[in-house]
């Protein structure tokens, strides 16, 4: 298993494939590795033009903002969809994934100014090495330059993306109405989660099917891997901040305790409590200030009711959904791409 990268601009796709994608499969995918590898050089030549602005301290933010060793897996799975779908060029595609890329970068941005995040992919977070109203601003201006690229496609395509950005915005007033409180339960994350995260993925992945021109309930099948795929990728990315580590994730572990985010995992732990443990539980998670100690306590609750184990398999369920969506698209290695990424997401230790 390699390292992350942590040069600005690498491209770190054999990273994704030997950890995204999942191990099991890198030496079947590996004959695709050169025609993905150019797909998504041509992506990010697309995105990379639209970062360019009359104010270098603008293009400059910008560019590190989407040259921080991001895994590129939207694009990746978008460039796979289609070619999975019988496309033999993806050309077609590339500005769009170059547009979801910079609408899914821009969401980073100004979520680590919303979680006061110190660091995101091993270095500082765009409102640490910027400041606040330059992180701000940096993040509008993904926004509208991807909206720019998204123009060059049908209404569909761009009304499918707003779309996605709505539910992006709601997951994250969601979220926030749900902070330092758990009791709103499973179904509150889920409908978080959904939004923040499954929702721009599915419609990459359908918008991608149906500029393949595929039959409608191909680009719903589109959707539906896309959708599970984000919520598994989620559920994991919140057991990786208790359970990963930091090194590798590029960040400080327990952000979701200090911020108050009740997470699957969290809300597991504290399903399954006797009650003296759960009240402390409930205490102890709705401190706005949290001391090293508590976290470790929380953590020490959270590790005795086996909840780890049994969100992991969640996660894992959720990419068998994804792989079960699926089925409509004819085998080909691009799906078994599909399939290993679903799995990968699960799986992946950053
Ligand atoms: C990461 O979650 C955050 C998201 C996936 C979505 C954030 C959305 C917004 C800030 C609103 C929409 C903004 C635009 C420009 C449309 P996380 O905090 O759990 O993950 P992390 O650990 O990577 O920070
Ligand atoms: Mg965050």
């Amino acid at each position: 298993m390699t390292s992350p990268p942590t040069e600005p601009g690498e491209l770190p796709f054999e990273t994704l494939v030997g950890q995204t994608i999942g191990e099991e499969a890198v030496h079947d995918l590996a004959p695709l590795l050169p025609v993905l590898a150019a797909d998504l050089a041509d992506i990010d030549r697309r995105l990379t033009t639209m970062l360019r602005s009359t104010y270098p301290q603008l293009t400059n933010a910008a560019t590190y903002a989407c040259n921080t060793g991001g895994k590129r897996v939207r694009p990746l799975l978008m460039v796979a969809v289609h070619r999975g779908l019988g496309a033999t060029t993806t050309t077609a595609i590339h500005s769009l994934a170059a547009a979801f890329q910079l609408i899914h970068t821009a969401t980073l941005v100004h979520d680590d100014v919303i979680d006061h995040a110190e660091m995101r992919r091993g270095r500082p977070s765009m409102p640490r090495a910027f400041g606040l109203p330059a992180a701000i601003v940096s993040g509008d201006y993904l926004f509208v330059r991807a909206f720019e690229l998204a123009a060059d496609y049908p209404k569909e395509i761009i009304l499918r993306c707003g779309e996605a950005c709505a539910d992006l915005v709601e997951g994250e007033v969601l979220q926030e109405t749900g902070r330092f409180d758990l009791t709103r339960g499973q179904e509150h994350y889920y409908r978080v989660i959904e939004r923040k995260t499954a929702a721009l993925i599915a419609a990459s992945l359908a918008s991608v099917a149906v500029i393949a021109g595929a039959e409608p309930s191909v680009v719903d099948a589109c959707g539906a891997y896309g959708r599970s795929l984000g919520i598994a990728f989620q559920i994991k990315d919140d057991l990786l901040d208790l359970y990963g580590d930091p090194d590798l994730l590029g960040k400080p572990l327990y952000a979701d305790l200090r911020e108050g985010n009740p997470t699957l995992v969290s809300l597991e732990a504290y399903n399954h409590l006797e009650p003296t443990k759960r009240a402390e539980f409930e205490r102890l998670f709705a401190q706005r200030r949290k001391q090293p100690g508590d976290l470790l306590r929380l953590k020490a609750l959270t590790d005795e009711t086996g909840a780890p184990q049994r969100v992991a398999d969640e996660a894992q369920r959720w990419a068998e959904r994804a792989v079960h969506s699926l089925e409509p698209l004819a085998d080909s290695p691009y799906r078994q791409l599909l399939v290993s990424a679903a799995r990968g997401a699960a799986a992946r230790r950053f």
